[in-house]
């Protein structure tokens, strides 16, 4: 049995958006959280009660405990062009993405890709994300065989693309099928793995390769589906030259049965309502990637507009097109793109979308982005401050949502002390800041 010491943030409701209030935050500073043999949340309990009879416990108090952080859309094999200069979507897929992809055709390649990314996430605080391998069933493979090593919620597919892609990077509709089938047999369901369809974007897929997969997913409603929408505007005008039918770029996917609730559609930049009413009936959900967007030029996604609306929003890092796996980066970030349309993401809005929201977008709200007995035990411990500037600042916050917001908007990796995943120990930073350790709390 593990016992952590430390002020726990996490939610019990949706904050609405804009307000800097308490609803649906749960604030317990100085709290013990206790963690079963199981890897579950056994107990949450005030600091003085001390930890349970025989418990391994560490005290940190001063400290910020929250649940792991949920990355809704991250590319495995873009660690190899995370920051290429100077093109926009459809030109950094040619000149960048494709060419590297290419590599992970080889096992061994995607075995260490695979090792290289799952713990570059656990060292960045996140602990279950949906993710994009390669085209290859073997890059699919290496990802699920390295998050199980891990213990780690994984959701994820081979990617589908059968044109518009250079040899060696395109499979064909039988294959593609076989794989899929193949490792839906092996891996969805097993452990903390679930298998998602994975269509990269409607222009690397035939409408044969499309219904193909609509029928995977009619066949199996457990099945996530995830892709690209809408994410750039040559993008979208190219899609409705390639499916001149379709009503929307999103309607190709409603059409070949890809729109449903378990479907993470990237982006949707360039949706209209009528496609954020669709995303409403089916009840899927954009990941808003802000730094992607902004680093490729991509746009600005209205996120309260398409909330109200009443699709889901999660938030994603979409490295490489994204700059940082750190979803505090990433959420620092979505704030910064909200104000350019006018608009003001709270603190409690952000870090519950990349929590209890992300978890329950997914179906997966019992089992990860909470602090509640029963729940894995999928735990990220933060440094308040690990700087001057960090730590001055947060010394003059004058209420919790300022102080969040400040630590939000200020924080990323290096203020990451530990991860566990299923109560395992997967992270530990080396040495804390001298002297700066929650200097601010
Ligand atoms: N659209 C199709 N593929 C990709 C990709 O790898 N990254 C991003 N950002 N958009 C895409
Ligand atoms: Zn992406």
């Amino acid at each position: 049995m593990l016992a952590l010491r430390a002020d726990l943030l996490d939610f019990s409701a949706v904050p609405a958006w804009g307000d800097t209030g308490l609803h649906g935050v749960r604030w317990r500073p100085d709290h013990w959280l206790v963690v079963g043999d199981d890897g579950r949340i056994a107990d949450v309990r005030p600091g003085a009660e001390g930890p349970p009879e025989g418990a391994r416990a560490e005290d940190h108090r001063g400290r910020l405990l929250l649940p792991g952080f949920v990355d809704t859309h991250v590319h495995m094999p873009q660690l190899d062009v995370i920051a290429s200069f100077g093109a926009e979507l459809l030109d950094w897929l040619e000149r960048y993405t494709f060419p590297s992809e290419r590599a992970y055709a080889d096992p061994g390649v995607s075995a260490r890709g695979a090792a290289r990314f799952l713990d570059a996430l656990l060292a960045h605080g996140t602990t279950a994300a949906v993710v994009f391998p390669t085209v290859h069933r073997a890059s699919a493979e290496a990802l699920f065989a390295a998050a199980a090593e891990r213990g780690m919620r994984i959701v994820a597919g081979k990617v589908l693309m059968d044109r518009h892609a250079p040899d060696g990077l395109r499979d064909d509709v039988a294959q593609a099928e076989r794989d899929c089938i193949d490792l839906i047999d092996r891996w969805h369901g097993r452990g903390r793995a679930a298998y998602a369809v994975t269509v990269r974007f409607a222009p690397t897929s035939t409408p044969a390769q499309l219904a193909m997969a609509g029928a995977l997913c009619r066949a199996d409603p457990t099945l996530y589906m995830q892709t690209h929408v809408a994410e750039n505007r040559e993008e979208v005008r190219w899609v409705s030259a390639l499916f001149p039918d379709a009503r929307s770029y999103l309607d190709v996917y409603a059409g070949a049965g890809l729109l449903h609730a378990r479907s993470v559609l990237a982006h949707g930049i360039w949706l209209d309502d009528l496609d954020r009413a669709a995303l409403r009936e089916a009840g899927a959900q954009v990941a808003f990637c802000p730094s992607s967007n902004l680093f490729l030029g991509s746009g600005l996604f209205d996120w309260p507009g398409t909330a109200a609306a009443g699709a889901k929003v999660t938030v994603a890092s979409d490295v490489g097109g994204g700059t940082s796996l750190s979803m505090l980066r990433t959420l620092a970030e979505g704030y910064k793109v909200q104000a350019l349309g006018g608009r003001r993401l709270t603190a409690w809005v952000a870090l519950h979308a990349a929590t209890r929201g992300a978890a329950e977008a997914l179906g997966l709200g019992h089992e990860i982005g909470r602090l509640e007995p029963g729940a894995m035990a999928d735990l990220c411990l933060w440094d308040w401050a690990v700087g001057t500037v960090d730590a001055h600042r947060l010394s003059v916050a004058r209420d919790l949502h300022e102080r969040c917001f400040a630590w939000m908007t200020l924080a990323d990796e290096r203020h990451l002390a530990a991860t566990w995943v299923a109560g395992r120990e997967r992270h530990r930073r080396a040495a804390a800041p001298a002297g700066l350790a929650g200097a601010a709390a």
